[in-house]
């Protein structure tokens, strides 16, 4: 007998456990056998491409190893679908993208699309976006944008990311779209306050997401929230510089899917525009968000730390007066501590024609220098309980 308990009696039988087992050996494509040159210089991009197809491809657990070392990239794709579960391991590894917009064509850099079960553990992505925040081209947040945003998952279903960081993305950093029950964990995300258009993640028309300890700088929102985003948990963020964590701006275009059931816990904000927000167009196209709960939030030195905006119309860009048609439902907002860096820290400016329907506070308590702050509300009616520093209003 050899030591798989081989003989001649079960000789069929054992050529099939070698083979499974030869089958079954972890294949681990690594970038530099496809020709990475790892010099910050040549463009990589190629190497990677060809070493994740062979890793989607192979059987799994198959993987990519990206070794230490900084490379540099122009745009890719890596598209599944793949073999079985996949993995990117990319720990102490700096992928680069060229500075110069003209090297783009489309509206993303890394974009990985159609991979059940992926798992990339480390990675730092550098946009290099210095010189594009300087060009005035597109600085408003249309998604037709072509200035590339860092990494795009779409159709990305039942994965993990792990321990990533993206840096001085040219546009958004992170977009998550049509991509369900995934998980990112010890994410960070890092670019100058003044950079234009750099929200941290943007999610959209999504089924289940996890973002747990998430430490966010930025020039935009630090995680913004488009129609259709559903189940999204979020705990453990930092947030500052940037715009805060908003739903919305909602109601801008026809048939947007409702947002259902968006929780953050256990985050802190410190010097952001706004902290919680949920912003919708005046005279708008109907939608609807609800079960939306903040809770446990530190504001240092916040803005706005509380604000429903369903009167939002940024340059003047909609016909004011009428009322916004996204319903707001089921919104809460407990232990929210801190300091307000304007008097007003709550403001529930719920829409007239569709008041927002049970908003609840409670355990608020945030001061503007040294004293309390204030509050303002119109057609929401909110709950409130315990005692609250403001007083909330009630109308
Ligand atoms: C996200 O967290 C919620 C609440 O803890 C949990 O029920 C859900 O299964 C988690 N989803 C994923 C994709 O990890
Ligand atoms: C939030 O923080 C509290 C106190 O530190 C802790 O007990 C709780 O488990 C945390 N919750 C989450 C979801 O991280
Ligand atoms: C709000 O919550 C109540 C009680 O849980 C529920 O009956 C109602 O359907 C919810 N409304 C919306 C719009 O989700
Ligand atoms: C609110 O916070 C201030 C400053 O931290 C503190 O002095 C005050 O006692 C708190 N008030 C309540 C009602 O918790």
């Amino acid at each position: 007998m050899d030591k798989y308990g081989c003989n001649i009696r079960r000789a069929v039988w054992c050529l099939f456990v070698m083979t499974l087992i030869a089958t079954n050996h972890a294949a681990v494509v690594d970038i530099k056998t496809k020709g990475a040159k790892g010099d910050g210089i040549t463009d990589d991009g190629p190497a990677i491409l060809s070493a994740w197809k062979d890793a989607c491809a192979g059987a799994p657990p198959s993987s990519m190893l990206i070794p230490p070392g900084t490379y540099l990239s122009l745009a890719i794709v890596l598209a599944g679908p793949c073999k079985g579960p996949v993995e990117i391991i990319a720990k102490g590894a700096t992928i680069k993208a060229p500075p110069e917009l003209a090297k783009f064509t489309k509206d993303t850099w890394i974009n990985i699309n159609s991979v059940d079960k992926l798992t990339i553990t480390g990675g730092t992505f550098d946009g290099q976006g210095q010189q594009t925040w300087q060009s005035a081209k597109c600085q408003d947040t249309q998604m037709s944008c072509q200035i590339p945003v860092n990494l795009r998952l779409y159709k990305i279903k039942n994965s993990v990311f792990r321990d990533m960081t993206s840096i001085n993305s040219k546009n958004f950093h992170i977009v998550v779209l049509a991509s369900d029950n995934n998980r990112f964990e010890n994410l960070v995300i890092d670019a100058p306050g003044n950079s234009v258009n750099t929200d941290g993640m943007h999610i959209a028309k999504l089924n289940g997401l996890n973002i747990s300890n998430a430490n966010i700088r930025t020039g935009d929102d630090c995680i913004s929230f488009g129609d259709g985003s559903k189940n999204v948990y979020i705990d453990r963020a930092t947030c500052g510089p940037g715009h805060g964590f908003g739903i919305g701006s909602l109601g801008k275009y026809p048939n947007e899917e409702p947002v259902q059931g968006i929780f953050f816990r256990n985050c802190t904000m410190t010097g952001t525009t706004n902290g919680v927000r949920i912003k919708s167009w005046p005279d708008s196209m109907p939608g609807a968000a609800s079960d939306i709960h903040f809770e446990d939030i530190i504001m240092n030195n916040v803005l706005n730390p509380i604000l429903i905006d369903q009167e939002y119309c940024p340059n003047n860009a909609c016909k004011k007066g009428a009322p916004s048609k996204v319903k707001l439902a089921n919104v809460s907002f407990k232990r929210i501590r801190g300091t307000s860096a304007t008097k007003v820290a709550v403001k529930l400016a719920c829409s007239a024609g569709l008041p927002c329907e049970n908003v609840e506070l409670a355990d608020i308590n945030l001061t503007f220098n040294g004293g309390p702050a204030t509050s303002e509300c119109s057609n929401s009616k909110p709950k409130v309980t315990g005692p609250t520093v403001p007083a909330i209003c009630r109308a």
